[in-house]
């Protein structure tokens, strides 16, 4: 950084460049441009991660938002946006998550856009999650799994989460971007993870969770600042 830079320009790009050391995240995200190639068709998530990941995003692909926010975002970056009715495949969807268990299993919906995004990643030929290292492998009591639900039901619904040995707290004011509201589960029992899913999604009145156990990724990409760990689905992690 020379030429006639004056003390307060390089100062200000010494403090940019801290800030990113600093960064885990931009990292990570940037460790996931390496599979994305001209002319695909990618689905990207939704959260901070994501949000170092949108302006290192190439203007060659068209890409698929798993929220409001994702979306005007891409928007705000001039990249080609398409509505996920518009598109026959999505080639590779990124996305952070909150918490990653060595077995891939996902708890994701902190910021509550959980039911798109696991659409995506669904139907997506390759999954990869980008994440800072506080989000792998821990214990994660802490971190709810949210689920979404009807309002009309969602007392119901409590009652039946609870009869599963967990507990929910409402997440008062607060509407998806489907308009539904959000009960944020402590205390299920992960230890079968897709029998799990598969129960909470089949009481009335829940559209879907955060647990993604039956579609778990196929590459992690976990950064502690400036280092990236590729963790892929069959490697000996
Ligand atoms: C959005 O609802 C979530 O699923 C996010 O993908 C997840 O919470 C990760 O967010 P951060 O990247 O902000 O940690």
């Amino acid at each position: 950084y020379t030429g006639n830079a004056s003390i307060a320009d390089m100062q200000t790009h010494v403090k940019f460049l801290r800030l990113r050391m600093k960064n885990p995240k931009f990292y990570a995200a940037k460790a996931s441009i390496d599979s994305i190639y001209p002319g695909m068709t990618i689905g990207v998530g939704t959260g901070s991660t994501v949000d170092e990941l949108i302006p290192q995003l190439p203007s060659d692909c068209r890409y698929v938002a798993s929220s409001i926010r994702t979306g005007q975002s891409l928007n705000a970056h001039n990249l080609t946006v398409l509505e996920f009715n518009e598109v026959d495949k999505i080639d590779v969807y990124i996305d952070g998550a909150d918490a990653i268990y060595p077995s891939f299993v996902l708890l994701k919906g902190g910021g509550g856009a959980m039911t798109r995004e696991k659409i995506l990643a669904t139907f997506a030929d390759k999954f990869i999650v980008i994440a800072d290292g506080t989000k792998w492998g821990q214990d994660f009591k802490n971190i709810a799994c949210p689920v979404e639900v009807i309002d009309f039901t969602r007392s119901h619904v409590a009652r039946q989460i609870r009869a599963m040995g967990a507990h929910c707290e409402y997440r008062s004011g607060f509407k998806t971007d489907q308009g539904h509201v959000i009960l944020d589960v402590y205390g299920f029992d992960l230890g079968q993870p897709n029998q799990l899913e598969l129960s909470i999604k089949k009481i009335p009145g829940v559209i879907d969770s955060g647990l993604f156990a039956l579609r778990r990724p196929e590459c992690i990409l976990i950064a502690d600042n400036d280092q990236v760990k590729k963790i892929d689905k069959d490697s000996d992690h």
